[in-house]
């Protein structure tokens, strides 16, 4: 049967994908280039590194080494920008509600995100100490959809990876997910999530029945 879960950070818990996109956005268009909704779909739950690649790719640029690295800088200061200004109830809705339920339970639950500001994040929004393992993008090497990021939390929790279920907005984590041999749950646009076990808008969709069932369930 399930026995733990494992959280996505950004678009699962906080609202930050909207930050990510608009400094991603600003990036590419201060490099001269148009960024559309669909590409940024791409770039969710792929690390900072990979993402910049990925811009550049589609922009067919190349950029020094010295170059690329002071493009990332300003893009995670463009975006901690909008972060420094977060409100400590920014948390998505629902997931409290889901959150509390684990705790009261007492059923491990961890973080699987690929950022490396997501410590930072979860202390903003009081989540910090609510986690039985957090694992993100200081503690990985591979990228989503490789399912290294899962792999590990799992292994922190001392689960196996087939009774874990991976909650993610992103293509690529969904994919991670899946490759890692767990229950994967899409939040957000069942279209763009249709490889996923379970699809829901968001977390108000959720019933505390549905976690229960989860939980029963192999
Ligand atoms: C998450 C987000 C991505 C982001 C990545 C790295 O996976 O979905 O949009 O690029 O983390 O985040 P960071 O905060 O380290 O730049
Ligand atoms: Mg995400």
């Amino acid at each position: 049967a399930h026995k733990a879960f494992i959280f996505d950070l950004d678009g699962v818990i906080v609202d930050t994908a909207k930050f990510h996109f608009l400094a991603w956005k600003k990036l590419a268009n201060d490099l001269g280039f148009d960024f559309t909704e669909a590409q940024n779909e791409q770039l969710k739950g792929v690390s900072r590194v990979e993402s910049l690649k990925k811009i550049l790719n589609w922009c067919n640029m190349e950029l020094t080494e010295e170059e690329f690295n002071r493009q990332m800088a300003l893009k995670n200061e463009n975006y901690l920008s909008y972060v420094d200004e977060m409100e400590d109830d920014e948390i998505l809705p629902g997931v409290s509600k889901v959150l509390d339920h684990l705790l009261e339970k007492n059923i491990p639950f961890a973080l699987g995100s690929a950022s490396k500001n997501a410590r930072t994040i979860l202390k903003k929004v009081d989540l910090y100490d609510k986690f039985d393992a957090i694992v993100d993008g200081t503690d990985v090497g591979k990228a989503k959809p490789d399912p290294e990021v899962f792999l590990i939390a799992a292994e922190k929790l001392n689960v196996e990876a087939k009774d874990c279920v991976v909650f993610e907005d992103s293509v690529a984590g969904v994919q991670a997910a899946n490759i890692g041999g767990m229950t994967s749950i899409g939040i957000g646009d069942k279209n763009v999530l249709h490889e996923a076990d379970h699809v829901f808008q968001d977390f108000s969709e959720i019933e505390i029945e549905f976690i229960e069932e989860l939980l029963r369930k192999e």
